[in-house]
């Protein structure tokens, strides 16, 4: 069996989310699992890794077009198994991972991979590809007669674009471009190329998978997700953990630690480290987005400074940003920006409780790390969320406002003040197990139905 994944980023070479972070284990476990694997991504400017060119030349399909394109560079890194290659065209070769023009670039991307991995003669029995920006890819796969899936990793983000030149923007046939496939109000949309096009289409946990067929998640495409259920083309596959790159036991960026009283030492660090005083601590690593419900943690904050330190780590939208740099002027709250994967680690580790507000969240990995390190999450009850947070553990909400997240928040106060069932909570959480091992045969399982 090859399988040939395609995404816009993988970890430890690429990363913005959770995208970056499963990209970075999943293929190693199916390969693990006696898979021949493949990652196909672009060769981003600010790459974190030095590919060894293996392939360089031109591709006829991209020298005529509105952005032509005269050599194209593949390069190649070997790892636990895994073949990533890395697709150097000059539209990624600048600082950071997206920006403004992404449809017009993932489209330029689109086009390359099946004629790079002819090329260097890889030939795929299953094509993956994952979200919007490999969903040219899966059109492209479809229409050469393999089979393929496509993982929606979030539905938000849909690479939508009114390109008056789809035609020759994308190089598929006029007939693709209608309603029916990659045509939506107007534009052309390339999370749709991927529902469309694909054999199979996945979700990161089964609750999205349910949630997505309703107008309230569904981001427009509910239409299409219903008749995909209907079809049995639709499936949740709940995502794992990078089991090793998150274990409280080995972690080099905290005090290690194997059981609840063990974490006192890595409480101490983080509280010291943001001269935090004596009230327990409520961490949150996250994207800065509406999808994460971060307004609600702010606008929540003068209730839940009066019981918790509060301790935030993320970057993304300015006005967020702003509002709580603001907010580090009070005693109880610290925001540090951006992505900082160690003090990741320290907040994990030292925090007591995790706050995911989500409006919508598709699986998150958070919630399983926090849990990994004896850090109880407070959740609202959507997505991975719903799947993963056991009512014995975390506490969960239902309302995406600030007052149900403070109550959720007081009753974990509540709780916290009886030592023994807190303990018995932390137990649980650092006796769960989130290996990618199952999810890795599901998907097997799935490649296997498709080949047949
Ligand atoms: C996206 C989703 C998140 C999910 C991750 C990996 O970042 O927002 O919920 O965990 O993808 O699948």
């Amino acid at each position: 069996m090859r399988v040939v994944h395609v995404a816009s980023e993988v970890f430890p070479f690429s990363r913005s989310g959770g995208l970056g972070d499963v990209l970075g284990v999943l293929p190693e476990v199916l390969a693990g699992l006696g898979a021949q694997t493949t990652v196909v991504s672009p060769w981003y400017g600010s790459l974190a890794g030095q590919p060894t060119e293996l392939w360089r030349g031109v591709l006829p399909e991209l020298t005529s077009g509105p952005a032509p394109i005269f050599e194209v560079r593949v390069g190649e890194i070997v790892r636990s198994g895994v073949q990533y290659l890395f697709i150097d065209l000059p539209e990624f070769d600048r600082p950071g991972l997206y920006s403004d023009d992404d449809v017009h670039r993932f489209c330029l991307f689109g086009r390359t991979v099946l004629s790079v991995l002819h090329q260097i003669g890889v030939v795929p029995d299953v094509v993956h590809g994952h979200d919007w920006q490999s969903g040219l890819v899966v059109a492209y796969a479809h229409l050469a007669g393999l089979k393929t899936v496509f993982s929606v990793h979030n539905l938000q983000y849909q690479g939508r674009w009114n390109i008056e030149d789809a035609a020759r923007w994308t190089g598929l046939p006029q007939w693709t471009l209608g309603p029916d496939a990659l045509e939506y109000h107007g534009d052309l949309n390339l999370m749709k190329a991927g529902l469309t096009f694909a054999d199979a289409v996945t979700t990161v946990s089964p609750t999205y998978a349910q949630e997505i067929t309703t107008p309230e998640y569904g981001e427009g495409l509910q239409g299409l997700l219903v008749r995909l259920t209907i079809e049995g083309r639709l499936s949740g596959i709940l995502n794992g953990l990078d089991q090793e790159r998150w274990n409280p036991r080995t972690d080099p960026d905290v005090p290690q630690f194997a059981d609840p009283a063990g974490k006192a030492a890595a409480t101490a660090l983080l509280r010291g480290e943001f001269g935090l005083n004596d009230a327990p601590i409520l961490g949150v690593v996250s994207r800065l987005a509406d999808q994460k419900g971060i307004d609600l943690l702010v606008e929540a904050l003068p209730e839940l400074t009066q019981s918790w330190n509060v301790v935030v780590l993320g970057g993304g939208d300015p006005l967020l940003s702003a509002a709580l740099s603001g907010w580090a002027q009070h005693p109880r709250v610290a925001f540090v920006g951006g992505l900082n994967e160690p003090l990741a680690h320290r907040i994990y580790a030292g925090a007591d409780i995790f706050a995911m507000p989500s409006r919508f969240e598709p699986c998150g990995l958070s919630q399983m790390i926090s849990m990994r390190y004896g850090t109880l999450p407070v959740v609202r009850l959507t997505g991975g969320l719903v799947d993963t947070v056991p009512a014995d553990i975390g506490f969960r909400f239902a309302e995406a406002t600030p007052a149900a997240l403070s109550a959720a928040c007081a009753e974990a106060r509540a709780e916290y003040d009886r030592p023994e069932a807190w303990q018995a909570r932390m137990e649980r959480a650092m006796a769960l197990d989130f290996s990618w091992q199952g999810p890795a045969a599901q998907y097997l399982a799935l490649y296997r139905k498709l080949g047949r």
